[in-house]
């Protein structure tokens, strides 16, 4: 070790010592902002210059703004910082830490250690509670570290009966901020760039390629910020009218709620715990509304941000045109941690929402099942003009054996009749075809009820299988050849064993709306297909991957092969997409990268498939593309 490490690591274990912190180092601010709607309470605690004045200068120092590290280059081999290296903070450095923060440090233990007798939370109540609800995604939202896909955090610690097995942190932050107030995630980006440490952001941990999470993080968990402000006349160069401010903790259920009890609507997903003002805005966010609104960043006015060197900044159209069109739609946890996103809110609506569903059988051959469902793709343009989006499945259940469930159709701004007249060619059709269905169909005169019946939770942390997707433009429904390949790509890939879950609705950024980063290809899809593969639980890690490359490359290949120059949607996607810059980014990534360099430019936020993660590796235990491992330059 060079005797310059040396002397840092020294100093870094001994200053806690030198002066002790008793207090949260934070500065309550005026609560003005350029936003033109007041700081939440969360967002006046800050720290500042005088804040940090009440520190040594050693300890200062730990927490320096700035561009690069205030401790020289702390990286091992172009690496961050991981645990046990000699750079890797002491205990006391986290103490001091933790006490800087006001006692908001969490140490990570993993939510299944009560499984496992080698951990001291070893309880068989507890574990027994865990493993029920392991497929509940509240029970993830709620913990600092925890993903809903374990598969990239690396499954070193599933729910188990075998109490000696192993486990271990794995790929989950080491540590996590239970942030309440700006201060504290201005202190950890600062403390994470000065120290050289990983840094990820947690919301939820919906996210679907493991962004929430990574092995030796410091993590900036935001779910207790929740606030929630109703503004009834927001005003933007381009926009007049009704708003809402979010904390970036803000759960889907909880804004509907909140919609629903002061009569307005707004642009969130169908999914309910996911986090509207995180991941799932910052990536573009599909709504049951998009195919009258468009997306989730589309709607966004104004955002109060903390950036990479430590700052808290308000991100407007006139402030900061540049960020302001990356983050709304160019992916979460790449240019800065939003603490609230201001956004347009919209006239209560009504909604009728219907499901069934039809399969093959005695009466219903393949071929006629997949007339039935060729039937319905033809309207996909029929129906996303018309303003309405629907949640379809259609699985492989046997040899020529399938089913689908539409589950629901969302027909927004829809009576029952208007649902029925619309849907009546197909209905038809399916008739002709001697396919029975009996729709259970039901009008809201509100989102909140409609989404509530129509959406039910879904289950989440699965660990033996990948997803992917694509987004199907419009031509492949409106081109007759187009739609025939399309059609029979589908077809093929569901009769070969996968099932596909997806979505028909449209996501055109409305007239007048300011142009954002969101993928291009949302701009004229029709449909966001998801598919996935699966292994069994005891597959070894060499066929796990050859599971998943097959996936990837053959089955997802195909889909690609119907629409070259569309994508994906990142946040719902493939870890392993090829040329994930043209897929989730298109058009946009050339632009998103240099933004990237400039507002990042030591590179604190990674996350995989994120703008410039192709800088970056992670070198996962098992081979396989999750978390497990140490970050390096690429
Ligand atoms: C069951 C389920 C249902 C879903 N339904 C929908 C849907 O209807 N529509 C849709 O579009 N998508 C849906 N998704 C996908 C969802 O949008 C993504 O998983 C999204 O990443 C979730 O964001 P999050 O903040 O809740 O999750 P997290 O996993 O906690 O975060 C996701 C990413 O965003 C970053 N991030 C989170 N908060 C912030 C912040 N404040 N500042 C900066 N970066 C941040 C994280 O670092 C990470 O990179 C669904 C996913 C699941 C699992
Ligand atoms: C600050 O660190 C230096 C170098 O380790 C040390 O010599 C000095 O005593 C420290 N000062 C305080 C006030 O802790
Ligand atoms: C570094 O950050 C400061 C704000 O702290 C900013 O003004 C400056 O432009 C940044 N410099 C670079 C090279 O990014
Ligand atoms: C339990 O785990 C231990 C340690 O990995 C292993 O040796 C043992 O075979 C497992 N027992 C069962 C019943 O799977
Ligand atoms: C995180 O902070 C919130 C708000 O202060 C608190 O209610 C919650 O108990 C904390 N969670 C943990 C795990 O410390
Ligand atoms: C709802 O539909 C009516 C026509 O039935 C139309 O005039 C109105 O603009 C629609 N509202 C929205 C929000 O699309
Ligand atoms: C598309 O497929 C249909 C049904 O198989 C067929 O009738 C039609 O001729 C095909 N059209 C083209 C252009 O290939
Ligand atoms: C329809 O798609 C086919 C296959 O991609 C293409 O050759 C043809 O030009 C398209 N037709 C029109 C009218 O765009």
């Amino acid at each position: 070790m060079a005797p310059r490490s040396m002397i840092a690591g020294a100093f870094l274990g001994a200053l806690a010592l030198t002066a002790p912190v008793t207090a949260q180092v934070v500065e309550q601010v005026s609560s003005d902002s350029q936003a033109g709607v007041p700081l939440f309470t969360s967002e006046t605690l800050q720290l500042t210059a005088d804040a940090l004045a009440t520190l040594s200068q050693n300890q200062s120092t730990l927490f320096q703004f700035g561009n690069s590290s205030t401790l020289s280059a702390r990286t091992v081999g172009g690496c961050k910082v991981f645990p046990g290296d000699f750079w890797w903070p002491s205990s006391l450095v986290w103490t001091l830490f933790d006490k800087v923060l006001g006692g908001a440090l969490i140490k990570t233990v993993p939510l299944a250690a009560s499984c496992y007798s080698s951990w001291p939370e070893y309880d068989a109540d507890t574990c027994a509670t865990i493993t029920d609800d392991w497929t509940n995604s509240n029970l993830h939202a709620a913990d600092s570290a925890s993903v809903m896909w374990p598969l990239f955090e690396g499954r070193t610690c599933l729910p188990t009966t075998n109490a000696s097995a192993a486990c271990t942190v794995g790929g989950y932050s080491s540590y996590a901020v239970n942030v309440t107030n700006v201060a504290q995630i201005q202190l950890a980006v600062n403390f994470a760039r000065n120290a050289g440490l990983r840094l990820v952001v947690k919301n939820t941990g919906h996210d679907f390629s493991g962004k929430s999470t990574g092995a030796g993080a410091l993590g900036i968990w935001t779910h207790h910020l929740k606030e929630i402000d109703y503004i009834a006349n927001y005003k933007t160069s381009s926009y007049q009218g009704p708003a809402v401010k979010m904390g970036a903790g803000v759960q889907a259920f909880e804004i509907y709620e909140k919609a629903n009890e002061l009569g307005f609507s707004v642009v969130g997903g169908e999914g309910k715990t996911v986090g509207v003002a995180g991941g799932y805005v910052l990536g573009g966010g599909h709504s049951p509304l998009s195919s009258i609104y468009g997306l989730a960043a589309d709607q966004v006015l104004a955002m109060e941000v903390v950036l990479a060197n430590g700052r808290f900044v308000t991100v407007t159209e006139e402030s900061d045109p540049d960020l302001f069109w990356a983050i709304r739609g160019g992916g979460g946890g790449t240019f800065g941690i939003v603490t609230s996103v201001i956004s347009r809110v919209h006239p209560k609506v009504g909604v009728t929402v219907s499901t069934f569903s039809f399969s093959t059988g005695a009466d219903v051959s393949a071929d006629t099942f997949w007339a039935g469902v060729r039937a319905y793709m033809e309207r996909f343009p029929a129906h996303a003009d018309a303003g309405t989006y629907a949640y379809f499945w259609i699985l492989n259940t046997g040899t020529d054996s399938f089913v689908f469930l539409m589950n629901p159709f969302f027909a927004v701004n829809h009576t029952l009749a208007e649902y029925n007249a619309l849907v009546q060619p197909w209905y038809d059709e399916l008739s002709d075809l001697g396919i029975s269905i009996t729709p259970n169909s039901n009008y809201y005169d509100n989102f909140y009820d409609g989404w509530s019946a129509g959406f039910p939770l879904e289950t989440v942390a699965a660990s033996v299988m990948l997803t992917g997707s694509r987004l199907f433009p419009r031509e492949n429904f409106v081109n007759e050849t187009l739609f025939n390949t399309t059609f029979d790509t589908l077809r093929s890939t569901i009769s070969d064993g996968y099932a596909i879950l997806a979505f028909n609705l449209k996501a055109e950024l409305v007239d007048g709306y300011p142009d954002n980063a969101a993928n291009p290809a949302f701009r004229n899809t029709l449909m966001h297909a998801i598919t996935s593969t699966s292994w069994d639980s005891d597959a070894t890690n060499a066929e796990i991957l050859d599971t998943m490359d097959y996936f990837t490359n053959t089955i997802l290949g195909k889909w690609r092969a119907t629409c070259p120059d569309s994508g994906a949607y990142m946040s719902e996607s493939d870890i392993q997409e090829p040329n994930f810059q043209q897929a989730f980014y298109g058009s946009n990534y050339a632009r998103l990268y240099k933004l990237k360099q400039l507002y990042d430019p030591s590179s604190l936020f990674y996350a995989p498939t994120a703008v410039g993660s192709e800088n970056w590796v992670v070198n996962s235990q098992d081979g396989l593309p999750d978390q497990n491992g140490r970050l390096c330059r690429a």
